[in-house]
């Protein structure tokens, strides 16, 4: 049975705006979160602290983690020790962490092998574990590698089950390049929701196919209710080939709210999030509410 709730994570200002080629100014950023937390948005990716000279469009991670209201679960991104040591100089509480199930792509992302990232992190994150913080736990790569093709559905459980056991509170399970069906992924999320009782299982899809919101009925049908997209449907990881932006927030609120399915977010709010950040993007935003917005 379908859930009555779905709890969105809004990753429009951290996966929306990481691959985006024009400089987004940082005020617009704040204003682009703050409209979203108006709307109704209660957890958020907000930036990450990585290499600025990885990735340019996060460099002013410290203004807008320090700068933004204080409302709801607030991540930020932090791939090693010093990511996790600056957002905590800046007031971060929660932390997402992201490893490749697949090598080649968490060499291209992060320079080390799967491996390499795992035995960093385990301290880092027990640490953090112990001090009370959130840690999500994204995995990347979950169904598909840009470079290595099919990811066998055994070795994503078998990394779920590696951060489970470290005591993460969240698993975000990711098709990178938007590659999986929804067969796909109702096995693959209901084998995850069964194996991990205690944990928060949320499901993030990129939409390069067009079948985002396809694999979001077959994950709620698999038992999952919190899902990551991004405003505008903006995203992709610079790392990742041929992917994409995330399925769009609106999108999926609206395909939701039809099935009687709440998620505290307010539509026109959410809209005009979204026309916030529009004209200072790169690429046309066609999602199918932000058409509908724009020819009112
Ligand atoms: P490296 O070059 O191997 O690292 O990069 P390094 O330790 O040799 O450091 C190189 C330089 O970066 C040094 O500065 C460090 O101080 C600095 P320099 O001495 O050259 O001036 N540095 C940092 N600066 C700020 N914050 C930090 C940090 N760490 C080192 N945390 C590194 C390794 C991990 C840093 C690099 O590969 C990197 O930043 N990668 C980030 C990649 C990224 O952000 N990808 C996108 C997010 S993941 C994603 O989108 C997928 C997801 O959406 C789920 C899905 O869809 O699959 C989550
Ligand atoms: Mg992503």
């Amino acid at each position: 049975s379908l859930p009555n709730k779905v709890t969105i994570i809004e990753v429009g200002p951290r996966d929306g705006l990481q691959n985006e080629k024009n400089e987004v100014p940082t005020e617009i950023k704040l204003a682009f979160i703050e409209q979203l937390q108006q709307a109704g948005i209660e957890e958020m990716e907000l930036s990450s602290f990585v290499s600025p000279k990885w990735v340019p469009q996060m460099k002013d991670s410290k203004e807008i983690v320090t700068k933004v209201k204080k409302v709801g679960r607030q991540f930020v991104l932090t791939p090693n020790k010093k990511g996790v040591e600056l957002a905590m100089e800046n007031g971060a509480t929660s932390f997402a962490i992201f490893v490749g199930v697949s090598d080649s792509f968490n060499q291209k992302n992060i320079n080390k092998t799967t491996r390499e990232s795992m035995d960093e992190l385990k301290p880092i994150v027990e640490k953090l574990m112990e001090d009370g913080h959130f840690v999500r736990a994204c995995i990347s790569t979950a169904f598909y590698c840009p470079f290595e093709g099919a990811v066998d559905p055994q070795k994503t459980i078998d990394l779920c089950k590696e951060f489970v056991s470290w005591g993460v509170n969240e698993l975000s399970v990711a098709d990178t390049i938007g590659m999986a069906n929804p067969k796909e992924s109702y096995n693959l999320f209901h084998a995850i929701k069964n194996e991990f009782t205690n944990t928060l299982i949320t499901a993030h899809f990129h939409d390069t196919r067009k079948m985002g919101n396809a694999n979001i009925f077959a994950a709620l049908q698999a038992g999952i209710s919190r899902f990551d997209t991004s405003a505008g449907g903006l995203g992709g990881c610079p790392f990742a080939p041929g992917a994409t932006g995330n399925v769009a927030t609106e999108d999926v609120v609206n395909m939701l709210h039809k099935m009687d399915i709440s998620t505290n977010i307010n539509m026109d709010e959410l809209l005009k999030a979204v026309n916030i950040v529009a004209p200072y993007v790169s690429r046309p935003i066609e999602t199918g509410m932000y058409r509908l917005y724009k020819s009112k």
